[in-house]
């Protein structure tokens, strides 16, 4: 099947449903999508540990300065008898998903040895894995009534997860351990991390960070149906809605892929996934449903919306209200303050995983990005040239490939 005949129908797909849905069908689903947090489903620590492959963990709650209840959880018990760690210490290492996933991203694989978490508990760490707001298990705000959300719930970026998503997070973990944690992070979870720099102390809280398929910049974007979003769809939906009243969650990609899915003869996982990521090499087709199960996951729209204005207007930068006095309102100047990556510490230990396929984090942009790097003094790459996106946390290869070499850095900090 011919990809281009795919991403036409998609692209005519995305267009057709965001020309028609009305704002009021719009807030409809999202209304309909509150009630999630009355029926909250039990947390993948409580369930039947089938997706941890047998492995126990713990649930966290947390709270974050705005009032959003995020779920964090704790693994810290191997199945091995080497892995068991009697008595001593285990280090801290915190793992933060990417866009339109969430926590279980890392699990949906067939097996323990090809989940990152599992190999690092097995390796004698304490590993935590987050959820950030608006996903499955982090869909809650102090002020709700459990029934509903406050209206603003969906009013956040990658910004607000920079800014208290991670703090409260890493608060918690070193309130629980006394220990500064070494940083994993997964797409946006690299975005809200390079963010977090301009933002807060990061290195009272953070030892290390792993950058796995880093997204900075966007300005080589292949034509691809993020792109397509980017320059075309979320325009559109700005300006139907109104860039201020962006307090809706959304679901593009997932309720398109799921719909496309039921078409018989589509293979899912190596044509439709990959038109978002690239094509990943090594994904087991065989886990589709396991990967269907838990993703893709909702975002904001506005999130969606400040990765479009990266993408248009190729900067790293706070969110664009979209005219002069707003922005004066919200930062004091008329245009959105940039990101600082001059903000890491000179010889802050930074490792960044990039992949020669990936259609979210390209391999210019990364050269790009590690271009402005360059005088850091404790800088590590690793390039795998046959993979794609989600091949870095999903690929049956990714325990010889990847998983190693993080094991090793963070063993080195
Ligand atoms: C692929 O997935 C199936 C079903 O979970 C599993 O039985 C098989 O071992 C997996 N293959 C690899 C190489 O992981
Ligand atoms: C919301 O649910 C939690 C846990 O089930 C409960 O402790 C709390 O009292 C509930 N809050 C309201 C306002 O009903």
């Amino acid at each position: 099947m011919a990809m281009r005949g795919w991403l036409l129908v998609i692209s005519g797909l995305v267009i057709v449903t965001t020309s028609f849905a009305s704002s009021d069908e719009l807030q409809k689903a999202a209304h309909d999508d509150d009630h999630y947090t009355a029926a909250h489903p039990p947390s993948l620590c409580s369930g039947d540990r089938k997706l941890t492959k047998g492995y126990k963990c713990q649930d966290y709650d947390v709270i974050t300065k705005d009032g959003y209840i995020l779920k964090l959880w704790r693994f810290r018990e191997g199945l091995t008898k080497e892995s068991q760690m009697e008595g001593k210490t285990r280090k801290a290492v915190f793992i933060q998903h990417g866009i339109l996933m969430n926590g279980e991203c890392w699990f949906t694989v067939s097996h323990a040895d090809q989940a990152l978490p599992l190999v690092l508990v097995e390796e004698g760490y304490d590993v935590w894995v987050a959820n950030s707001r608006g996903t499955t298990y982090s869909r809650r705000h102090v002020s709700s009534n459990n029934l509903t959300l406050p209206d603003n719930f969906w009013d956040f970026t990658y910004y607000d997860m920079a800014i208290y998503d991670l703090p409260a997070f890493l608060n918690l973990v070193y309130q629980e351990t006394g220990q500064k944690v070494h940083y994993i992070g997964h797409s946006q979870g690299t975005t809200m991390m390079f963010a977090a720099f301009s933002l807060w102390e990061v290195e009272s809280r953070v030892k290390s960070t792993t950058m796995i398929s880093p997204v900075v910049y966007l300005n080589h974007m292949p034509f691809t149906i993020v792109s397509l979003c980017a320059k075309a769809y979320i325009g559109e939906i700005a300006g139907t809605f109104g860039l201020p009243d962006l307090n809706i969650m959304v679901q593009p990609v997932g309720a398109i892929v799921r719909a496309l899915c039921k078409v018989p003869g589509v293979d899912c996982f190596e044509q439709l996934v990959s038109l978002f990521t690239g094509v990943n090499c090594c994904l087991n087709s065989s886990t589709v449903e396991l990967w269907f199960a838990s993703l893709p996951q909702p975002t904001s729209i506005k999130n969606l919306v400040h990765w479009a204005q990266g993408v248009r207007e190729q900067s790293f930068k706070q969110y664009d209200y979209g005219d002069p006095m707003t922005n004066l309102e919200h930062y004091g100047k008329p245009k959105p303050p940039p990101f600082d990556l001059q903000k890491i510490p000179k010889d802050f230990p930074l490792f960044l995983i990039y992949g020669g396929i990936d259609t979210l984090s390209i391999r210019t942009d990364v050269h790009i990005l590690l271009g402005k790097l360059r005088s850091r003094r404790n800088i590590r790459e690793l390039y795998v040239d046959n993979y794609a996106h989600l091949d870095f946390i999903q690929g049956m290869t990714a325990k010889d490939v990847v998983y190693p070499d993080i094991i090793n850095f963070i063993k080195g900090n």
